[in-house]
């Protein structure tokens, strides 16, 4: 075991908030893959590990790395915003994702029912049909903002579906869910620091007012209703911290990651363009791609943990209170696990072995729910749009650490040659 060495260079100037990390995280840090696998990076007080086998192993032991960091504030904010919050009464604390054992096995059994794959079978229709109507919207425009028009919308509308949330304002849940992002994996600067607190502030009394009335009506569909019912039986397990902390982190957890996914997978499909056209040609590629896409430009850049004792990993000690960032998209991008990782491969046999949705105890509880609507998009986008082709523009994305997608997707195509028309 080898102590960990005074800081390099690189690790001295590794940045996540920086252009580098937000365009291509796994290439920023190629050269820790390589040399240096785990090191401290003093811009962000954490501990970096970028190879795929130790950050499994992180993972895979959620006792000596526990997840209670995962929803800490990453950038420590200013006495002002955080007045502000307090001024909301905001409160968010253990949902699943950050909650230690062993209430956190006993909480996502009393809750996973829903997830059951009978279950998210129900949401299926739903999703093709919105699906086929947003597309109907711009089919015949020749140009369209993906993310604006479609992919921000629809796992939305699907995530507030499936946690029962009456269909609100979109507009303003799309606003509470970027602050959210930036007030917890971002970087904000002091002067939006306290407007990021007040939509956040407000995302949280939205989430009490939403749980209020769901409370009402216990007995309707939905994974919170579900909670609510589940709280009669196990109130030690569910408790009134936990439905009202879920409920804001909940809408984030299962529409931002799923909207970025599909994103950056018709954005990596379509710079790809002859693999493109192989999906089009054979949509029982689909399954596949999705794992593919996820492994190789996935929507969860890195995760958090903190030790709970002293260890080790990769070789390097570490003391007890380290916080890690697991860049696990560097980790799918590791040559010691994936053959040729830079090659979208939609024939690769163990695409799946991505670590986008974590790994162990935590694994994502929505990981097939996602799974199902991002193979709706490509299905309908390469059946109906088969021709589409990506538009020269500069991408830009949230500065944060974990939840990456581009804030726009534009593509066009000649409608004179959609399928539809030739053959409606
Ligand atoms: C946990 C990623 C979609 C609900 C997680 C974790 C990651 C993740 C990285 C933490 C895993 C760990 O600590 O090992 C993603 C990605 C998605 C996605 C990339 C889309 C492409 C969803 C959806 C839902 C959801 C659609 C809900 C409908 C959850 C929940 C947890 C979780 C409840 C906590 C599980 C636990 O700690 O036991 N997800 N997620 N996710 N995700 Fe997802």
């Amino acid at each position: 075991m080898t102590t960990a060495c005074p800081i390099s260079s690189p690790a001295d100037e590794f940045d996540p908030f920086g252009d580098g990390y937000q365009q291509d995280p796994p290439a920023y840090v190629a050269w820790s893959r390589e040399s240096e696998p785990v090191f401290y990076s003093p811009k962000l007080d954490y501990w970096v590990v970028t190879r795929y086998e130790d950050i499994k192993a992180i993972f895979r032991d959620n006792l000596t790395f526990s997840p209670a960091v995962a929803l800490e504030k990453i950038t420590p904010t200013s006495q002002e915003a955080n007045d502000v919050l307090a001024s909301y009464d905001y409160g968010m604390n253990r949902t699943l994702v950050n909650e230690d054992e062993p209430a956190h096995m006993e909480r996502r059994r009393a809750l996973m029912e829903p997830f059951d794959p009978e279950h998210l079978a129900h949401h299926e229709p739903m999703v093709r049909a919105l699906v086929r109507e947003y597309v109907d919207a711009f089919i015949d425009d020749g140009r369209a903002d993906l993310v604006n028009q479609m992919f921000w919308e629809i796992p939305l509308t699907v995530a507030l579906e499936f946690l029962g949330v009456p269909d609100d304002d979109k507009p303003k849940l799309r606003e509470y869910s970027v602050a959210h992002t930036v007030n917890t994996w971002g970087r904000p600067e002091p002067e939006e620091q306290v407007a990021v607190a007040h939509a956040v502030g407000n995302f949280w009394q939205y989430a009490g007012g939403v749980l209020e009335r769901m409370r009402e009506r216990p007995d309707d569909h939905g994974w919170m209703q579900y909670g609510i019912r589940m709280q009669r039986e196990l109130p030690e397990v569910v408790t009134d911290s936990y439905l009202h902390s879920m409920m804001m982190a909940g809408i984030v957890a299962a529409h931002e990651t799923t909207a970025n996914g599909i994103a950056n997978a018709v954005k990596l499909l379509l710079e790809n363009r002859e693999i493109w056209e192989q999906v089009c040609a054979d949509p029982t590629l689909i399954p596949n791609a999705v794992e593919e896409c996820l492994r190789h430009n996935g929507s969860q850049a890195a995760w958090r943990r903190i030790t709970t004792t002293p260890t080790e990993v990769g070789g390097v000690s570490l003391p007890e209170g380290a916080r890690i960032l697991m860049v696990s998209s560097s980790g799918n991008h590791d040559t010691r696990r994936f053959e040729d990782p830079e090659l979208v491969d939609v024939r690769r046999d163990d695409a799946a072995d991505h670590l986008t949705f974590g790994y162990g105890a935590h694994q994502c509880l929505g990981k097939n729910l996602a799974r199902m609507e991002m193979q709706i998009f490509l299905e309908e986008l390469t059946g109906r749009l088969p021709h589409m082709r990506l538009a020269a523009q500069e991408f830009s994305y949230v500065p944060n650490t974990s939840f990456r997608g581009p804030e726009h997707l534009w593509v066009e195509w000649d409608p004179a040659d959609n399928p539809e028309r030739r053959d409606p």
